[in-house]
């Protein structure tokens, strides 16, 4: 067999052991009751799959070597020259991250037996996905953060959806009559993973086709076509699944029946990750080429300079950022399901808390797949504007949502025993490094000091040059002003709220900060991010310095409007709050004849007759 198919099947191998791992831990972590006999099943199949993972990563990054260098694993000195370009050449530096990851895991894999465990036992799967979305044509393509952003989701997706479903049906036995409400919770899981799949797989295909009809004139194109018709498949099946056997899965017969379909279900996606395996060794219709002289924008960003922004431009650009479009789709779906949810069974929810999240949500797309992000690579006032809406504008919008509230009241809880979103939530909520973050005081001061922390250290130039930074970025400061605002307008449990009064003053001693923070800017003389903002080569706008003090009066002029927002809310929640006392104590009176007044009246009877005593 020649070289290069060798690759392929040991990328297949690699691809198929990752998604069994993570198959196996996620049943642990999220599905199985604890301590239920197959989980020790779940474990094996996870522990096996790491080690496949491993030996077939360590096989396809020695085969990758072989194809490139057109010499053969056993030539003398073959491991010496692999290992020494896996330290240098980015791709082998790339595949051995991934066999690290895998080694990793299978060390954890040992040990998971237990919900927790097994949750951050898959972070070394974070890990290796994020270097496998950075390999195959995804290195070279045009608009690299979309072709590796979906890798990365596609990957991720593919391995939870196929390593899921094998994994369930490699625990059946042990599973018994836990079979029906174990495999509602997969198949939910399932669902989510199927939809990540076909979304970031139509984006890539997307970006490697010149023009729908490379879908049949290409190699290329009909491997994605027979993909997207495995997958059709399966999803189709797994419809009927859920549909038809699921809810009469307790009975023996239909269950024997739902385990055969489910196979055919493993099979279409075994199938679709092979078509994958080959489809990334083969060349798509849209060449990866080299630019001749690329612009200094191209080569700090990776994308031409975006055309001088105008107000218009500001919401005409849009560039797809398909992790937060993602993402961001997701949390309003969720939310509004979460609300029917509640109004289905009775329960009230305030519609502007509704249209509040929804709103935070609009902000947040804005930010991510337009304007900000687009003109935040190229101009620092844009980064800033980019940074303001995000910690200011979106958090509170979101934190008016009271989407914990909503999501602790509409997720049921579990009684066997697993842990599900409810569990974990409560888990990230009621834990002391939340519970910490989460203090008004130390929200103040990170919502504050990390502005300061983040535009004067090397995490700026990290977050603009870096796809996986400025992810973090978005993720850092949407979470630093949601604590903020929580703590200070939220109903969402977590903090132990300060009174009104102190609100205020946190709130205010916060903007000063800020203020300061925009007025140091207007006034500095210092390129932040020189070899970026200073290397741009843009033939519009203002000068890197010039544009610098201009972001100053940003953050300093557009801090205020959020202030004033959060100090309404203030106010609102103040006089509700009193309002509330007021009936309250109201109540009291008319239920225990006023005794507080009447005390409070005994009382000052009392002093004055001590006082009238003392004067005669
Ligand atoms: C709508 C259906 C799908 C489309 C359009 C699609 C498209 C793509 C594209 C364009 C790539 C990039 C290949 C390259 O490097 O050039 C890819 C990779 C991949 N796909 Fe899909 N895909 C689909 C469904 C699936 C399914 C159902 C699975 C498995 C459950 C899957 C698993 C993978 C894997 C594992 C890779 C990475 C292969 C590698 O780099 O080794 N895909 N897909």
């Amino acid at each position: 067999m020649p070289v290069e198919a060798l690759v392929t099947v040991a990328a297949i191998v690699r691809d198929m052991s990752l998604a069994a791992t993570v198959g196996g831990l996620v049943l642990i972590a999220a599905v199985l009751p604890r301590g239920h006999a197959a989980v020790g099943r779940a474990a094996l199949v996870a522990r096996v799959g790491s080690i496949g993972w491993v030996l077939g990563s360590l096989a396809h990054s020695m085969l990758t070597y072989a194809s490139i260098r057109g010499s053969v694993p056993e030539a003398s000195r073959f491991l010496e020259e692999w290992w020494g370009f896996s330290q240098t050449v980015d791709l082998l530096a790339a595949y051995q991250q991934v066999t690290l990851a895998g080694l990793v895991a299978s060390v954890l894999c040992a040990v998971a037996r237990t919900p927790a465990v097994a949750a951050w036992s898959l972070l070394p799967v974070v890990w290796a996905v994020g270097w496998l979305a950075q390999t195959g044509h995804a290195a070279g393509a045009a608009d690299h953060h979309l072709a590796v952003s979906a890798m990365f989701l596609h990957i991720g997706g593919a391995a939870l959806w196929a390593g899921v479903i094998a994994a369930m049906l490699l625990v059946r036995s042990p599973l018994g009559g836990e079979a029906k409400e174990t495999m509602r919770r997969a198949s939910r899981l399932a669902a989510w993973a199927a939809a990540a799949v076909i979304v970031s797989g139509v984006a890539s295909g997307w970006i490697r086709l010149a023009a729908p009809a490379d879908l049949v004139t290409s190699d290329y194109g009909r491997i994605i076509l027979l993909k997207a018709a495995l997958m059709a498949g399966a999803a189709g099946l797994a419809v009927v699944h859920r549909s038809r056997f699921l809810p009469r899965l307790t009975e023996a017969q239909v269950r024997e029946r739902f385990w055969r379909l489910m196979a055919v279900d493993v099979a279409a996606l075994v199938f679709a990750m092979g078509a994958a395996g080959v489809l990334a060794s083969t060349a798509p219709p849209v060449p990866i080429v080299p630019l001749g002289e690329p612009s200094p924008a191209y080569l700090l960003t990776g994308y031409e300079l975006p055309p001088e922004p105008t107000a218009l431009a500001w919401v005409a650009q849009w560039r797809l950022e398909i992790l937060t479009a993602f993402t961001l789709g997701a949390a309003a779906i969720v939310y509004v399901r979460w609300v029917l949810r509640l109004l289905r069974r009775g329960d009230a929810w305030a519609w502007h808390r509704t249209a509040s999240w929804l709103a935070g949500v609009a902000v947040l797309v804005w930010i991510t797949q337009s304007g900000p992000s687009i003109y935040g690579m190229v101009l620092f006032s844009a980064h800033m504007l980019e940074h303001m809406v995000l910690v200011m504008v979106a958090p509170v919008l979101l934190t008016f949502g009271a989407p914990v509230t909503l999501a602790l009241r509409a997720l049921p809880a579990r009684r066997d025993g697993s842990k599900g979103p409810r569990e974990y939530l409560r888990a990230v909520v009621e834990s002391r490094w939340m519970r910490f973050w989460a203090q008004p005081v130390v929200a103040a001061v990170s919502f504050a000091g990390f502005l300061i922390v983040f535009y004067y250290s090397p995490l700026f130039e990290f977050a603009l040059s870096n796809h996986a930074g400025h992810l973090w970025m978005l993720v850092h400061f949407t979470v630093v002003g949601y604590l903020f605002a929580n703590a200070l307008v939220g109903i969402d449990p977590g903090p132990a709220r300060p009174g009104y009064p102190l609100r205020i003053v946190l709130l205010f001693a916060t903007m000063a900060f800020h203020a300061f923070f925009g007025v140091s800017l207007m006034m500095s003389t210092v390129l932040l991010a020189p070899r970026w903002f200073g290397l741009m080569g843009r033939d519009w706008g203002p000068d890197a310095l010039a544009d610098q003090q201009y972001g100053g009066q940003i953050a300093w002029g557009i801090g205020e409007l959020p202030v004033v927002l959060l100090a309404i809310g203030i106010v609102f929640a103040w006089r509700r709050a009193d309002a509330k006392e007021t009936r309250r104590r109201d109540r009291q009176a008319e239920r225990d004849d006023d005794a507080e007044l009447r005390a409070y009246n005994a009382m000052l009877a009392q002093t004055a007759r001590r006082d009238s005593g003392a004067s005669s």
